[in-house]
């Protein structure tokens, strides 16, 4: 028997979120109240865009919108949520089913030690802490003239990681698109 389709809504920015979410893992052991949001469709352009036959790694699946639209060109796609809700359950099974490429794992640690990537995408835990481990690993296989993409840039979380990140990698820039998630593309001068 076909799966009830989910019950799709969108932010007035055009996020789409879902009333049947149980919210994110909050970093603390609970849960946070409200849906979780995916990336805006301007936003998904521009993932798609960027990454066109690329070997990608996207910390934060949440809802798959950002995974579908790096997966629709990429060459691979690893993508990393802790919640059960969304590896185990529907949104991963689902992403997996629609596109080969992708493989969905809850840590970094699941991503084979052989795979380097040169696109990778951030959207997970919005704290400092996180996002300045999130950034180190995603330097820490990228090949020569990859990318990191940064969702919610103006997030003060985000805006502290991403500022501890920048003290460590003077040859590290960041420009932000004006999305409603604030999207910025990270380019490092020079060879690490
Ligand atoms: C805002 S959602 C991502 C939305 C996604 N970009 C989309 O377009 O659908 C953030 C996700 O990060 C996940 N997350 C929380 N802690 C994480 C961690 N330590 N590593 C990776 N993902 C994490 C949450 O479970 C949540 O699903």
């Amino acid at each position: 028997m076909a799966a009830e389709p989910l019950n799709w809504k969108k932010s007035a920015e055009g996020m789409p979120y879902l009333d049947e979410d149980p919210g994110e893992p909050d970093g603390a052991g609970g849960r946070e109240t409200h849906p979780r949001m995916g990336v805006a469709p301007i936003e998904s352009a521009i993932l798609s865009s960027l990454a066109i036959r690329r070997r990608v790694v996207e910390i934060g699946t949440g809802l798959g919108i950002s995974t579908r639209a790096l997966a629709s060109v990429a060459e691979a796609v690893y993508t990393v949520d802790p919640d059960p809700w969304v590896y185990q359950g529907r949104i991963g099974a689902e992403l997996m089913r629609d596109h080969p490429n992708i493989v969905c794992v809850p840590h970094t640690k699941q991503i084979p030690k052989d795979y380097r990537w040169d696109l990778v995408f951030i959207d997970g835990l919005h704290t400092r802490e996180a996002v300045r481990q999130d950034a180190a690993f995603a330097v820490s296989r990228l090949e020569p003239g990859g990318i990191l993409l940064f969702h919610d840039t103006n997030w003060p979380g985000v805006h502290e990681g991403l500022r501890d990140f920048f003290a460590q990698e003077p040859l590290a820039f960041m420009a932000r698109f004006p999305t409603p998630g604030q999207l910025g593309l990270v380019f490092m001068l020079g060879c690490r």
